[in-house]
């Protein structure tokens, strides 16, 4: 009896395979790129959230690529989904948002930031609220209030950081990234109170809250402010742990950074003063030198986006309403684009605009949704190399397994013991 069961079942699964499968080709006018929508209802689910490790592409992608080429259908967590892993259409993708393709990641997120959040904004809504972002994070003003406040924060983590002895650098730099954006909260606040003027882009939100024909109400604000501490807390402390690391694994490195900071310390008048712009331009290793982590690090495992309607790539078909997926570890780990692509190695940058994106290095992504957070990112890196190079010492101790899931993991975490010099 039981065999039979088993039997019937297995003929249901596969019937139910079959129809799928027919379902999404007859969706579609043209070809589909090559690949399988895996099972029922599951598709391929459990094979991409597979485990892997640090140093790796995820296997899912490096096995249908080898089987089907740099462009393939699948399908997860209720999706049908095409991987691009093809510098070409990767480009394409990101220049094509709000005409063939729209940012899309999953409704959970959406509830989590708000309908009404950057993420879930498009067109002159998204480049908008963009702008007001990036009064207050682009470069243009991180040169002010908010490199003082990430100088101070630094400063005030490390040294209770040397209290405590040994950290666990993931847990602590999280909390280091938590307090930063819960700064820009307090301005909001402060700043509510505040008759002063001030023209900043937190006076921009407020005045626009206060208009009567405005895009923007205290609940999109709040979403905006909720968004920035998000995305700044994973993303940094993932890469700040892994810049540890990387520079503990590579003592030439960490030599070659150590040369650079004391140079600064040399030129100043007051040993114990705070990096100011120019000093933080000067630092052109240190910059190659979070480069080449987050190109090692690929935090970002997969950036989404919906097309808009049937969308004709290298002589396939993506359908309207299927999800596209951009796999940027493809091309940070390929032998054809870096050198000896697994290895740290922050020389390889030298020559090279060390701010700009490329279709080979999407670390921040691309096109108009080019993380807002980037210039701020790295202002918070290079000020904790700083001081931590210069005022303490410190060692790793315990920990540093990392694996992907395909987000990173530190099942261990990452410990140091650390004492001011
Ligand atoms: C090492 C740190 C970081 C990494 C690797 C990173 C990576 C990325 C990537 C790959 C995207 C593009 C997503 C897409 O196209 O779908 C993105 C977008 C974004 N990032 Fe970051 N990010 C980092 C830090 C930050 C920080 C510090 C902030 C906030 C200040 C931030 C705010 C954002 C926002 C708001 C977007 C959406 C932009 C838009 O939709 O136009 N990120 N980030």
């Amino acid at each position: 009896m039981w065999v039979f069961a088993v039997c019937l079942t297995a003929l249901l699964v596969k019937l139910g395979h079959w129809i799928y499968t027919q379902t999404n080709r007859k969706s579609c006018n043209g070809k589909l790129p090559p690949g399988s929508t895996g099972f029922p209802i599951i598709g391929e689910t459990i094979e991409f959230f597979s485990p892997y490790s640090l140093h790796d592409i995820p296997p899912f992608v490096r096995k249908r690529m080898a089987r089907y080429g740099s462009l393939f259908r699948t399908n997860f967590v209720g999706r049908n989904v095409v991987v691009s892993t093809d510098p070409e259409v990767n480009r394409f993708i990101f220049q094509q948002e709000g005409t063939s393709f729209l940012l899309s990641y999953t409704e959970s997120f959406t509830e989590i930031f708000g309908q009404q959040s950057l993420v879930s904004c498009h067109g002159m809504v998204h480049k908008y609220l963009k702008n007001l972002i990036l009064q207050l994070v682009g470069p243009e003003n991180l040169k002010g209030k908010l490199m003082y406040e990430i100088n101070e924060a630094t400063r005030r983590h490390l040294g209770s950081w040397a209290r405590h002895g040994t950290v666990d650098i993931k847990e602590v730099t999280s909390e280091l990234t938590v307090d930063l954006l819960g700064i820009i909260k307090d301005i909001l606040e402060e700043r509510k109170k505040s008759t002063t003027p001030h023209q900043d882009f937190l006076n921009l939100i407020l005045e626009e809250v206060r208009k009567e024909d405005k895009i923007l109400n205290e609940a999109i604000a709040v979403d905006l402010i909720f968004l920035l501490l998000f995305a700044t807390h994973e993303t940094t402390s993932s890469a700040m742990t892994l810049l540890i690391k990387f520079i503990s694994d590579h003592p030439e490195v960490l030599a070659e950074l150590v040369k650079e900071h004391e140079t600064i310390l040399r030129s100043r008048d007051n040993d114990d003063g705070e990096i100011t712009w120019q000093e933080y331009k000067s630092m052109t290793f240190t910059h190659m030198v979070i480069n080449e982590t987050v190109r090692l690090a690929n935090i970002v495992p997969g950036i989404f986006r919906k097309a808009l309607k049937d969308v004709e790539v290298k002589g396939y078909t993506i359908p309207a309403g299927w999800t596209v997926m951009v796999v940027p570890s493809v091309l940070h780990l390929s032998p054809t684009e870096y050198d000896d692509p697994l290895a740290f190695n922050p020389w390889r940058w030298k020559g090279k605009d060390l701010h700009a994106g490329s279709k080979t290095f999407m670390a921040f992504g691309g096109g108009v949704r080019l993380c807002v957070g980037a210039d701020v990112a790295k202002l918070l890196m290079a000020s904790f190399l700083h001081y931590l190079i210069t005022k303490y010492r410190w060692t790793v101790t315990k920990g540093g397994d990392i694996i992907r899931k395909p987000g990173l993991v530190f099942p261990n975490g990452l410990y140091i013991k650390i004492s001011e010099k």
